[in-house]
């Protein structure tokens, strides 16, 4: 099989590890358990059996996931996935298939349109619009939406944006896909990440046919534990479960335990609070970095570590990436990789004197100019 290269994530995999300063993650500093676990909590850790457990994750944190979601969403609706890379893969592969067309929001992380394309589905990309402050035009989608679509995808908060999608233009899409009916899938794993505190609307539950994907790397601050979800009608998820069966059967036991105890509602209020401390500590430094940098324009995102800044440079993104990444060791992302040229995305969520050595790098760099 032909598959297309996951730009954003080979680049990654290739160079994270590998520079000085990596500012191309999008998560905020990740947690230790001994942070997040009672002492109690860590002796009982030591001394559990690691079963598999159960292959859609256990009652108790489906639970506590489909709390976050509210009254109409029960455990009958949550499957727990490896990370939300494999709740997006399961989308895909479950309901799509060569020759269906999807519209997908850009620029954006782009597993999934790469992912499509690679099984011979049409992507049609519909650009978010900065002069909209980052929203879709509703009369552009209702024009791409027609009976051969099959779903629209969204990524809100949008990654690498930052950008919250309006009140009016989610009900506009949720009644674009009702006419159409079509899927929604609806990547929400920045949710939680606001820089207001204010979690933003979620998707979930919206139509028969909606999916909504999330888990614990980003907001959270927990990469490492792998753990994502999937949101949807009760057909959805055990047609998603059966395909789950395939790919890593279950979450690993330890991942679904952890998860379990951090989400009960106090827990997960701190962790989400320690991200929004955080993220606003360092924006503003960010943004006053940014303030002498002539070369670059940073506007402020409202959710997650991480902006797309405008290149005011006669540079392509890749060749700024890759020329700041070879001569000065600074990982960034470039525009391309998220499917929308002239711009870089910055992640500003690890410490702050970290990111604060990463810009003094840049500057240097951009002083050549
Ligand atoms: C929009 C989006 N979705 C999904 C993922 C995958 O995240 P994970 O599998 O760690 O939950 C990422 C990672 O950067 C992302 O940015």
């Amino acid at each position: 099989m032909n598959f297309e290269i996951f730009e954003l994530e080979r680049n990654q995999s290739l160079f994270e590890n590998e520079v000085d300063y990596n500012l191309s993650e999008s998560g905020v500093h990740p947690l230790k358990l001994s942070e997040i676990l009672t002492q109690d909590e860590q002796d009982e850790l030591l001394n559990t059996n690691l079963f598999y457990g159960y292959t859609n994750g256990t009652p108790a944190l489906r639970q506590r996931v489909a709390d976050i979601y509210g009254p109409n969403i029960s455990i009958e609706n949550v499957l727990i996935t490896s990370g939300s890379a494999e709740a997006n893969f399961l989308a895909v592969m479950t309901q799509l298939e060569a020759g269906d067309e999807i519209v997908y929001m850009v620029p954006n992380y782009l597993q999934i349109g790469h992912l499509a394309r690679s099984f011979g589905i049409k992507v049609i990309n519909l650009p978010i619009r900065q002069d909209l402050g980052w929203q879709w035009d509703l009369d552009e989608l209702k024009v791409l939406v027609t009976p051969k679509t099959k779903m629209i995808c969204v990524c809100n908060p949008n990654n690498p944006t930052g950008a919250l999608m309006s009140d009016e233009v989610m009900v506009g899409v949720i009644e674009i896909a009702k006419e159409a009916n079509c899927w929604i899938l609806s990547d929400e794993v920045y949710r939680g990440a606001e820089l207001d505190g204010n979690e933003c609307r979620s998707f979930a539950g919206a139509t028969d046919k909606t999916i909504v994907n999330a888990g614990l790397s980003k907001a959270y601050s927990l990469p490492g534990l792998r753990l994502g979800w999937s949101v949807g009608s009760v057909d959805y998820i055990n047609r998603a479960w059966s395909f789950h069966d395939f790919t890593v059967i279950n979450v690993a036991y330890l991942s679904d335990w952890v998860a379990s105890r951090i989400l009960e509602y106090d827990r997960r209020k701190k962790i989400l609070n320690r991200t929004k401390d955080h993220l606003k500590y360092n924006l503003n430094m960010l943004c006053d970095w940014a303030e002498n940098v002539p070369a670059l324009t940073i506007t402020r995102p409202q959710a997650a570590a991480i902006t797309f800044a405008k290149l005011n440079i006669p540079m392509s993104s890749e060749e700024f990436v890759f020329t700041l990444r070879d001569k000065y060791s600074v990982l960034l992302t470039a525009g391309k990789w998220h499917g929308m040229e002239g711009f870089v995305r910055f992640g500003y969520g690890t410490p702050a004197d970290y990111v604060k050595s990463g810009l003094d790098r840049i500057k240097t760099f951009l002083d050549t100019f």
